[in-house]
């Protein structure tokens, strides 16, 4: 079984940075991913490994998911990333997030290295895997990708590698510019098929331009829309728009547990369809509701 995590706010973090990682734990963001790809130098990629694995260690982060983003496969620090953080903290790490997978091979290397590391280093949790589908090779192969390793837990969508890999005339990552309908429409509807279909999440990535709310609430709306759980923040500002969208209202709530409770009572009287405030709840209706009961519940609601 795949362990349920929070991720409505996906907050990145400079792993570089020790006073950004302060703030990353203190904030309301429900997982935090400490950087060491792009946010981070590569002068300082080695030196932010322990940086990363003290926060890890040492910080107080409460009920967050707790992710390190490392370096893709093609670069010379990934596997020095990936034994780094499972040897310094590894029993205080709930995922990793791989960068830039092409292919399945890519996603098996780390989920290999994993099955080693933990051996050596005893440990009894199963670290999870994110990935970021932020290449064209990686948004044509996301099927195969979703289905390749039991430790995968969720797909995010990275369009600002994912423009450039593609060619996408754009100036500002995230934003839709003047396109002519929603520009990440179908590579966020395939990720999240892909995910779904495999019992997955699926994620939004980032948004840069964070003094706009009102471009990132329409972004994060779509997202939601389709299926997906949460989005990144780049700026603290960024994680209370978020939880405010992929999280149900007390309204959705209620009227999900009174359909689902007037569901169970007609189906105890032998009935398929029943009526909830003049409006028909019948098996697809009830799906949908007990959607939003299991984010409640994940929730905490
Ligand atoms: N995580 C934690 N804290 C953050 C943060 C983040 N992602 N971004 C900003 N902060 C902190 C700042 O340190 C600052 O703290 P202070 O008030 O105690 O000084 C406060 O939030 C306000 O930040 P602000 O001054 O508005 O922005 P900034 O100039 O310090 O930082 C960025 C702007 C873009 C450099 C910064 O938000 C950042 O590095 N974001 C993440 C980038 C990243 O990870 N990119 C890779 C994924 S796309
Ligand atoms: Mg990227």
């Amino acid at each position: 079984m795949r362990p349920s995590r929070l991720r409505r706010s996906q907050l990145a973090v400079p792993g570089s940075s020790e006073k950004m990682l302060r703030k990353a734990a203190e904030s309301a963001a429900d997982h935090v991913f400490c950087d060491l790809e792009d946010a981070v130098a590569p002068i300082a990629k080695v030196g932010a490994r322990d940086t990363i694995a003290w926060a890890l260690n040492n910080l107080d982060w409460g009920k967050k998911t707790r992710c390190v983003r490392i370096n893709d496969v093609s670069t010379e620090w990934c596997h020095g990333d990936i034994i780094t953080l499972v040897e310094q903290a590894g029993a205080n790490l709930d995922t990793i997030m791989l960068t830039k997978p092409m292919c399945v091979a890519d996603v098996l290397f780390l989920d290999r290295m994993l099955n080693q590391l933990e051996r050596k280093h005893k440990l009894e949790r199963k670290i999870g895997i994110e990935v970021l589908i932020e290449e064209v090779q990686g948004l044509q192969n996301v099927e195969a990708i979703s289905t390749c390793s039991e430790r995968l837990e969720c797909l995010i969508f990275g369009m600002g590698d994912y423009a450039a890999s593609q060619g996408i005339d754009t100036r500002e990552i995230g934003s839709n510019g003047s396109y002519p309908g929603d520009i990440f429409h179908y590579a966020r509807f395939r990720i999240t098929m892909a995910a779904r279909s495999a019992g997955l999440d699926a994620v939004d990535g980032p948004f840069a331009n964070f003094k706009n709310e009102e471009g990132y609430v329409t972004e994060a709306t779509r997202a939601k829309s389709l299926g997906m759980v949460g989005k990144w923040a780049i700026h603290p500002s960024q994680i209370e728009p978020a939880l405010r969208i992929f999280t149900p209202s007390a309204r959705q709530v209620e009227r999900a547990r009174k359909m689902e409770a007037a569901y169970q009572e007609a189906e105890a009287q032998g009935l398929g369809a029943v009526q909830v405030d003049g409006v028909m709840v019948d098996v697809a209706v009830i799906r949908l509701a007990r959607n939003t009961i299991a984010q409640a519940d994940l929730y905490g609601l």
